[in-house]
């Protein structure tokens, strides 16, 4: 990335940090970016520095930590659509660019959920500086804790019985709600609740709820 889109992500930090850099701006802002420096754009404007080492003993099923895309992301706060009334949940959240940038672009509470500690202890420390009350993470094995939101996010955090198990606890919230399950690297079309939807990008999926028992109605971003 050259000196000048540096000194565009230090300015656009500032103005995150003073909560004048939200929303529709935002993503005007990030159009403006040349798509091969946009990752790493929004990292410099974040805050999001190398990631630590993985943790040697992840559990059976757990895929190390990798970023998601800020073209999915883009995609998937534009398409779902996420509104101020969502509640994004992250499973597998690693440093919370997913959580973190999609609360700013769309101004939804998002919850970061991941298992490894130190990445966990990074992505407060990311929220806390840059003064994001409304994003949070927890420390917890998805597989393991209860879930809620309204829009859930998964970019290939887990596989086999792992994600199985996952799958379950987010139906358990589509029988109380109508949800979004938006998936990038993953296959989820064979879950038979999941009604896929098209989406502009070649690597994000969108699903909706469709459980019977579920609340009528669908998500309205
Ligand atoms: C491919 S990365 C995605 C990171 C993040 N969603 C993003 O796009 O920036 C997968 C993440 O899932 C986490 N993970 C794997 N299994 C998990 C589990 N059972 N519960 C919570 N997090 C898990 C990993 O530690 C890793 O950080």
């Amino acid at each position: 990335m050259d000196s000048s889109l540096l000194i565009r992500a230090c300015a656009a930090r500032a103005e995150i940090v003073a909560g004048a850099l939200r929303g529709a701006a935002l993503v005007e802002l990030l159009h403006a970016i040349p798509v091969r420096d946009r990752d790493a754009w929004v990292d410099a404007a974040l805050g999001i520095e190398e990631p630590p080492a993985d943790e040697p003993e992840l559990p059976r099923g757990a895929v190390p930590y990798l970023p998601c895309g800020v073209e999915e992301i883009l995609a998937m706060v534009l398409e779902v659509p996420l509104g101020v009334d969502d509640e994004l949940v992250d499973l597998g959240a690693g440093l919370g660019r997913v959580a973190i940038l999609a609360h700013l672009l769309s101004g939804a509470c998002a919850r970061g959920v991941e298992i490894q500690g130190s990445l966990v202890r990074r992505a407060r420390a990311l929220c806390t500086n840059l003064g994001l009350a409304d994003v949070t993470m927890a420390q917890a094995d998805a597989a393991e804790t209860a879930l809620d939101g309204t829009v859930f996010f998964l970019y290939a955090p887990f596989n086999g019985p792992m994600l199985i198990r996952v799958l379950e606890r987010i139906e358990e919230v589509a029988r109380r709600r109508a949800i979004v399950v938006c998936a990038v690297g993953l296959e989820l079309r064979e879950v038979p609740w999941l009604v896929p939807r098209a989406t502009s990008s070649v690597s994000l999926m969108l699903y909706d709820s469709c459980v019977p028992g579920e609340d009528a109605g669908t998500h309205h971003g």
